[in-house]
């Protein structure tokens, strides 16, 4: 039997998708639903830190995502670039720590600079961690990793025989997190669409119908009740998974 004691899941990482269905169900534009989805994510950070997960990690914009129509794009920069400088700051109160993943070289240099000014502001907080994905790609973390590694071992630093799992994780884009306990997908597509490939290898999956504009802290709720009543078996037989985790 479970019971409510039953751990919260340390990480979560959240496919935030469904923006652009919530607002043409309305009749709006697309980038409509891009801003109904910055306050879910507030919402849903809020929450995060109000219950006690330590960790969460969004995808905000994916290495895919620059082949929507100019102007989605456009907007959603200047989307980013609004939000940061308010959102930060509220971040910053609620103790929470801000990070960005992805290539994040890729954006202008103003946006680059509010996302380290972003970052540096909220270094210390402790409460949370926040991090978003922004043209990220699972397997673009995975090549970059690679590439780290290969230039570390050219330079003589690292042998090639010492290279093993807890390595590789040190070049990745999470080299500090524990991996995802729980990776949620809103928007009723059940896919992964290029998201922490390697990070989330026993990870948990699930997935709501919901849009994310619609996703409130009572759908999070249920994700983590559901995620609750899971056996994590690891490869292990029932039996023994039971008698591991006492
Ligand atoms: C997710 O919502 C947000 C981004 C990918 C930036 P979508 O914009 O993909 O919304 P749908 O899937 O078209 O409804
Ligand atoms: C995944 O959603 C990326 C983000 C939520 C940022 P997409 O809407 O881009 O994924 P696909 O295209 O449906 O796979
Ligand atoms: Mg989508």
């Amino acid at each position: 039997m479970k019971s409510e004691r039953d751990p919260l899941p340390r990480h979560i990482a959240i496919v935030m998708d469904g923006n652009g269905r919530w607002a043409q169900k309305r009749k709006r534009p697309r980038t409509f639903g891009h801003q109904a989805g910055q306050k879910s994510l507030r919402q849903i950070v809020e929450h995060c830190g109000q219950i006690g997960v330590p960790e969460l990690t969004v995808f905000a914009f994916s290495s895919e995502n620059w082949s929507r129509p100019r102007q989605e794009v456009s907007r959603l920069m200047e989307l980013f670039l609004r939000a940061l400088d308010k959102e930060a700051r509220e971040l910053d109160e609620n103790d929470v720590r801000i990070r960005f993943i992805g290539d994040t070289g890729a954006f202008t240099p103003e946006l680059q600079e509010k996302m380290t000014q972003a970052q540096a502001r909220t270094s210390k907080n402790q409460h949370m961690k926040l991090n978003v994905a922004v043209n990220y790609g699972g397997r673009w973390d995975i090549v970059q990793a690679s590439r780290a590694i290969a230039a570390e071992a050219a330079a003589g630093r690292l042998s090639p025989e010492r290279i093993d799992e807890a390595i590789f994780n040190r070049y990745t884009a999470l080299p500090q997190s524990p991996d995802p306990d729980l990776f949620i997908r809103t928007g009723g597509e059940m896919r992964v669409s290029n998201f922490l490939l390697w990070q989330c290898a026993y990870t948990e999956y699930y997935f709501s119908p919901a849009l994310w504009p619609d996703f409130s802290p009572a759908h999070l709720d249920a994700a983590i009740a559901e995620f609750q009543r899971r056996e994590r078996r690891f490869g292990m037989t029932g039996e023994q998974a039971r008698i591991e985790a006492g």
